[in-house]
Formats: structure tokens, sequence, C-alpha cells
């Protein structure tokens, strides 16, 4: 995994991606890495947050590597986006354990598609937030088109994507697209600060919540249903018994 780098604080998990000198583009080999990364920590019993962050103060993933798709045909393209998808995309919004975007700068095409399969994200202020695709003959192929217009609305997707302009970390935060702006020497603390607030919780009761938000934006699942289920399911945890004798006994809960 040489496009990125692993630490661990506590059972809160930082992926770096470390390619500055392109601005962390996302080449396949990256995209590979980081999904694998991904993935172990998802698996990972001792993994209770995850935080992706970009190396330097320039960019957090300034989109696809232009350079290795340009040539593509149809069908090489299709490849292209449906491995993104399957093998980091959907796979980050459907890790179980909350997955933090630190956007420390330029977060385009690609990048914002990153940071939008995140489960939250927060943002330096000198971060740049854009899907310029269409300047380059091509649209958002990542997840843009669909999670863009979920977190800021139908009008504001088409309108950032169709002018392919970039936004402003304090005009993204005023649209939701971002949850939280600090200054870039902030920006990791606020995320483990974020994560911290995560991890003394139930990690099965939030895997259990992350299925049911994703749920919503599942066409083929009912979300309300989806929650009566997995509302029931958690009450076989030892999470549930723990938690709630915890607050019956006036004492902090021990979480696993
Ligand atoms: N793919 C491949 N390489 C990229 C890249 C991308 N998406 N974004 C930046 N790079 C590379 C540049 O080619 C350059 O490499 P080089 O030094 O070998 O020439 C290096 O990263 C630095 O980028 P540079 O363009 O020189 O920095 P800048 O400060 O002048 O501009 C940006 C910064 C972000 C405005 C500019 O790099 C840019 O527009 N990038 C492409 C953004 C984009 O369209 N993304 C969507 C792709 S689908």
């Amino acid at each position: 995994m040489s496009n990125i780098k692993i630490e661990n604080q506590d059972s809160i998990r930082i992926i770096t991606i470390t390619r500055p000198d392109k601005l962390n583009a996302l080449n396949r080999e990256t995209i590979k890495d980081l999904g694998q990364a991904v993935s172990e920590a998802g698996s990972e019993s001792s993994v209770k947050c995850i935080i992706i962050t970009g190396e330097g103060e320039k960019a957090f993933v300034a989109g696809a590597d232009i350079s290795e798709f340009y040539q593509y045909n149809q069908e090489e393209a299709k490849n292209l986006s449906k491995v993104g998808h399957d093998t980091l995309f959907d796979l980050v919004e459907n890790t179980e354990v909350p997955v933090i975007a630190a956007i420390n700068g330029f977060a385009l095409g690609g990048g914002l598609e990153l940071a939008m399969s995140c489960h939250i994200r927060v943002a330096s202020s000198n971060a740049r937030m854009g899907l310029p695709e269409v300047s380059l003959g091509v649209i958002p192929g990542y997840g843009g088109t669909q999670r863009l217009a979920q977190l800021v609305g139908k009008g504001r997707a088409l309108e950032m994507i169709a002018s392919a302009t970039m936004i402003k970390a304090d005009d993204a935060h005023r649209m939701g697209l971002v949850n939280h702006v600090v200054e870039q020497e902030e920006l990791i603390n606020k995320s483990i600060e974020l994560a911290k607030g995560i991890i003394k919780n139930s990690k099965t009761a939030i895997a259990a919540a992350i299925r049911c938000v994703n749920a919503s934006y599942d066409k083929d699942v009912n979300g309300f249903d989806k929650e009566i289920e997995e509302f029931g399911k958690c009450f076989t945890s030892e999470d549930f018994k723990e938690g709630t004798a915890a607050f019956l006994e006036k004492r902090k809960p021990n979480f696993n």
C-alpha cells in the first residue's frame, strides 16, 4: 500500500493518502490501496472510527487521475467507474464504523466524491470543493451525481455540476455539504475530537444506525421497515445489556 499511510490513535484508524506531488489524485492503485485499508479497518473489532485525509496542506484529493484515463474507450471508462464504485466509494459508505473525511484542501471530482461517500465531513478553511468533470467533457463517475444531490438538494447539485465551479469551505458548510469548518492546523484535532465522541458509544448500535440511514437512499429497501427490524435486533446485543444496565446502575457504560 504505497499510496497511503495508516496510523492508530486509541480505536481510531487514520488513513492518509500520500501522493501530495499529484495533489493526492486517485489513480487505480490508490483506489485499490484505499479500498483495502478501509475494508481492513471496517473488519477489525478494535477499530471504532476511521478518518480519511490527504497529505500536505494543499489537497485532500484533486480528483481521479486524469493522466490515467484520458485515452480510455467507452468500455474501459465504464469499468473504471464500476470498479471505483464497488471497491471504494460504495464500500466507504457501507462501512459499519463511521468514516470521517478530514478535507485539508482541494476536494475536486473524485476527491469530493470520496468525501461525500464518508459519513461525516470536516473541512479546513482553505478547502475548495467542486465537481469540475463537465469542464473535461465527462460527468462525475464515482457517485457524485447521486450523493451531491442527496446532501445539498437537486438544484444546488446541478448548479455545482453544470457550472463546474469550486466552492469555499464556508459556503459548503452553509449548504450542508460539510459538517464543520476549522483552521487547517485544527483539522485533525477536530476530526479526532469528533471520533472520540463516537467511540465511547455502542459500536453495534452505530453500525445498525449506519445501515438504517443508508437504507433510506436505497430504492429497493423501505428505511422505516429496516429501522424496525434493526431496533429489535439491538435488544439481542451485549451492548444493549451493558448500556441499559449502566444507566440503571448510574454508571458509565463499558462497551467492548
Ligand atoms: N489528475 C492527475 N494529476 C493531477 C490532478 C488530477 N486530477 N490534479 C492535479 N494533478 C497534478 C498536476 O498534473 C501536477 O503534476 P505535475 O507537477 O507532474 O505537472 C500536480 O498535480 C500539481 O498540480 P497543479 O495543477 O500544478 O497545481 P495548481 O496549484 O496549479 O492547480 C488545481 C491546482 C487543483 C486547480 C489543478 O491541479 C486542477 O485543476 N486539477 C484537476 C482537477 C480536476 O479536474 N479534477 C477532476 C478530475 S475528473
